[in-house]
């Protein structure tokens, strides 16, 4: 595809670098950069409606009528430009639930001012260009919810070290998640990688993460142990992992996580005793660890040192009016994923002891972390 040519005009110019002088110092190479460069912009933007099919009628505008090199594609929807600091670049582009279907054009790392990436609940398919990497402005990139297949391309993890935002939830994205992503992208503040087909390990690197507030794997194939570095990770407040083949123990170093309000575990192959530290998380208000093989016993004064548990995960919402006996057995199976007539459970008292000394009447929601994740049973 030949990019049309350029049409800056001299008038363009000078007003940029007018109000450069005026308003940025120091980046009147930049303000000249914007202006002869509109052309690439616009080949970007085309090239990405040209590989989009199916389509929706929000792409009506985006058309390559007269004016559109000189930079009114910024007026097409979900096209966002830089103010007068760069005239013409595309700083946002958005176009989330919009019954896009097609490819992701490469081309769109030519929008090298590019900020927001947001394409999330189309029905993209194919693979994410290696490409994006070349953007090193990004600041949010989301592409969940579409069909998106083949590897998270390493080019995105070294390149766009901008990133405070990463969502490719809900792809067919395979592969490692890989390995250098913490040291790489030091502002990840969000990271959603759940409901995709990853495998692989954790990545230990993620523990050098800095701000990082939310980790989402849950549902990939990831393997091996959940690595203890990752309670070194004190912003953390969700910390996602059910749905996985994750084994080992529960690494005491979780308790560290003294932010941490979402813990999901379940459904893994996780052995051993929950830490005793895990207990002294004071700020959980979920907790799932059911459907591991997990032992051993529940601390009796665990729902004090948690005040604000709320919810944790089971196989069904229970009522939170139905008898304490059998709210026991609810708490038991969601902690240990165990029954009371298992043999490695050994409360210190009788299950309804437990349960009486242990609920001091608090009323705890019961919510299936499937339904808290928004997703359905495997
Ligand atoms: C091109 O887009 C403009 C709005 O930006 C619209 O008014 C015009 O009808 C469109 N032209 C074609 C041929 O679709
Ligand atoms: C735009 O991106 C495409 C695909 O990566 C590349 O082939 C082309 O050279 C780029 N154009 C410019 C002007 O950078
Ligand atoms: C990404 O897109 C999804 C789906 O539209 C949305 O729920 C989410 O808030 C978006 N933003 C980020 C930062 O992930
Ligand atoms: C990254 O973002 C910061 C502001 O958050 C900005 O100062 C810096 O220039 C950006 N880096 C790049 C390569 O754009
Ligand atoms: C997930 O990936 C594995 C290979 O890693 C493959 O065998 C399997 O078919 C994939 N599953 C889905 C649902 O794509
Ligand atoms: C994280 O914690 C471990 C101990 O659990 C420590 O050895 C390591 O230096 C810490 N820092 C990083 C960035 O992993
Ligand atoms: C839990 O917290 C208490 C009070 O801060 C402390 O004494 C205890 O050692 C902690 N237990 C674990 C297992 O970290």
């Amino acid at each position: 595809m030949a990019a049309p040519p350029s049409s800056h005009t001299p008038l363009l110019l000078s007003s940029s670098l007018l109000l450069c002088l005026l308003l940025c110092p120091g980046s009147s190479n930049d303000a000249a950069a914007a202006a002869i460069s509109t052309g690439d912009e616009l080949a970007a933007l085309l090239s990405f409606k040209s590989m989009l099919s199916g389509g929706s009628d929000l792409l009506a505008s985006w058309n390559h009528s007269a004016g559109a090199a000189g930079g009114s594609y910024c007026s097409w929807t979900g096209v966002f430009c830089s103010g007068r600091r760069h005239p013409g670049r595309v700083v946002d582009l958005q176009l989330p639930s919009s019954s896009l279907t097609g490819r992701i054009s490469p081309w769109l790392g030519n929008l090298s001012f590019l900020r927001v990436l947001n394409l999330a609940s189309n029905n993209l398919a194919g693979e994410i260009p290696p490409e994006l990497g070349r953007l090193t402005r990004l600041r949010s990139l989301n592409l969940s919810d579409n069909s998106l297949q083949g590897i998270i391309p390493t080019a995105i993890v070294e390149g766009c070290t901008n990133l405070t935002s990463l969502n490719l939830h809900r792809n067919e994205l395979q592969g490692t998640i890989p390995h250098e992503i913490g040291a790489k992208l030091k502002h990840l503040v969000y990271l959603k990688l759940s409901e995709n087909n990853l495998s692989g390990v954790i990545p230990v690197s993620l523990a050098a993460l800095p701000r990082i507030k939310l980790i989402s794997f849950t549902s990939n194939a990831l393997f091996g142990k959940i690595p203890p570095a990752l309670g070194n990770l004190t912003t953390l407040e969700t910390l996602g992992l059910n749905y996985n083949k994750l084994k080992g123990a529960i690494p005491t170093s979780l308790g560290n996580l003294g932010n941490l309000r979402f813990l999901a575990l379940g459904f893994n192959r996780l052995a051993g005793e929950i830490p005793a530290s895990v207990w002294n998380i004071s700020s959980l208000t979920l907790f799932g660890v059911q459907s591991n093989k997990l032992s051993g016993m529940i601390p009796l004064n665990a729902f004090n040192t948690l005040p604000h548990l709320q919810q944790y995960g089971v196989g069904n919402i229970a009522s939170t009016h139905g008898d304490i006996y059998s709210y026991g057995i609810l708490v038991l199976e969601t902690v240990t994923g165990k029954w009371p007539t298992d043999s490695t459970i050994r409360p210190g008292l009788s299950l309804r002891q437990y349960v009486e000394q242990g609920i001091h009447g608090r009323v705890m929601d019961v919510v299936d972390t499937k339904l808290w994740y928004g997703q359905q049973t495997h």
